[in-house]
């Protein structure tokens, strides 16, 4: 008989946000005329950019004549937007990336599980915790995490969100700033340690900068790459979802340094950046034309403005949240440099408890932080994607608390 993947077996029974769904889905059977304000999963709900629909339009009408028909584009992304990316985002900020060391995939949810392919088995993982489950099982699953390999790396209230180095000396350090979910920051010079503790014990950091759109202190770097030295230590992955409402969409950058080096078993070194062109070459045919169509046009003179209104739309709703749930007697951390809002749990309650409190009491729907990892106990998660009309009537709804 066939084997399975035994690894899955040690996953947890389902993905998280599909045990939160199937929970707010059951409560609303059983409770059919009651209105759930959404704050689970981090789903955007603004429509796209008017820049954004114009070039989508563009690109499906260019698929109507033989001229401008296109079949596979490049597995690593269209040259237009590699281009726009590196401009916009690391040129205009001083960071010297060029198109080669971009990767255009459909999100940066397969790219943070896929990029482990290029790496050894053998390596050890080290994630902070609470962590967005996507490093944490994917790891699982390819068997990394087999001999007790991951060390969690602590992040609560007793230390600022702030993770203490490693002791176990990882090989593989993923990062996700501004976080998910706790929507809190390290600044430069925090990030700073991170690069040279990588730089000192010869380890890869892999930099999820998914929210880097939501960032508004001067201090938080909006790029590992800001950090003298992070190109020889530090993949990062981007994603137009959050930044520009395409989670529907789906299209998403990784940027693999042409100086990042890792070794062999023969002990060369080598180069990342052609391991992961090979990866996607024989593994992904592209994200489509019509969203990297859609993509470039963020980086318009119309797009950019277009975009950072939605950003500021969802960061007033996470201010409006902030301020009602501390109203509430609510401790909160984040919603500040983040769309999420990570809210410690009244007299210990544990996590799902409050869930359940949440959805019954109020109709609000959260993520339970314990599903972030153990030290997520004790906290939830409140998204800041919704209308600023539910965010008003959810804060007015917490006084049933
Ligand atoms: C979240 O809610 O954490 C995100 O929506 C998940 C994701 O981006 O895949």
């Amino acid at each position: 008989m066939f084997r399975i993947n035994d690894n899955f077996l040690k996953l947890n029974q389902s993905y998280l946000f599909s045990q939160v769904a199937k929970k707010i889905n059951a409560y609303k059977s059983n409770n059919p005329g009651v209105e759930i304000i959404r704050m689970g999963i981090g789903d955007v709900t603004r429509p796209l950019a008017p820049s954004v629909i114009d070039a989508l339009h563009k690109a499906v009408d260019e698929q109507a004549s033989f001229d401008t028909f296109c079949g596979y584009g490049p597995e690593q992304g269209y040259r237009f937007l590699t281009e726009a990316i590196a401009i916009n985002d690391y040129q205009s900020r001083g960071i010297d990336i060029s198109p080669e060391e971009i990767f255009i995939s459909d999100g940066a949810k397969s790219d943070t599980g896929n990029i482990g392919d290029i790496l050894s088995l053998s390596n050890k993982v080290a994630l902070t915790d609470p962590v967005y489950p996507v490093y944490r099982d994917t790891n699982i699953m390819s068997g990394r995490a087999s001999d007790n390999n991951i060390e969690l790396l602590p992040c609560t209230a007793d230390n600022n969100f702030v993770p203490a180095l490693p002791e176990s000396n990882p090989d593989m350090i993923y990062l996700c700033y501004p976080n998910n979910p706790t929507g809190t920051t390290l600044t430069r010079s925090q990030l700073k340690e991170w690069v040279e503790y990588a730089q000192s014990h010869g380890a890869l950091i892999l930099f999820d900068s998914a929210y880097e759109a939501f960032i508004t202190n001067d201090d938080v770097p909006h790029s590992i790459y800001e950090i003298e030295g992070a190109k020889e230590v530090a993949i990062e992955f981007r994603s137009f979802s959050k930044t520009a409402g395409f989670t529907g969409l789906r299209c998403a950058y990784t940027v693999v340094p042409k100086e990042l080096k890792g070794e062999s078993a023969n002990g060369s070194l080598i180069s990342l950046n052609e391991l992961w062109n090979r990866r996607q070459s024989t593994k992904f045919n592209g994200a489509s034309y019509l969203s990297q169509r859609a993509a470039e046009a963020i980086y318009s003179e119309e797009g950019k403005k277009q975009v950072s209104e939605t950003i500021n739309y969802y960061l007033r709703n996470a201010s409006i949240l902030r301020d009602g749930l501390k109203k509430a007697g609510l401790t909160v951390y984040g919603g500040i440099n983040a769309p999420y809002i990570w809210v410690k749990t009244p007299d210990g309650i544990d996590s799902w408890t409050f869930f359940d409190i949440l959805l019954t009491r109020c109709n609000i729907a959260c993520t339970p932080g314990v599903g972030f990892g153990s030290a997520g106990e004790g906290y939830v998660r409140l998204t800041a994607f919704g209308s600023y009309e539910d965010c008003q009537l959810a804060v007015e709804r917490l006084s049933l608390l």
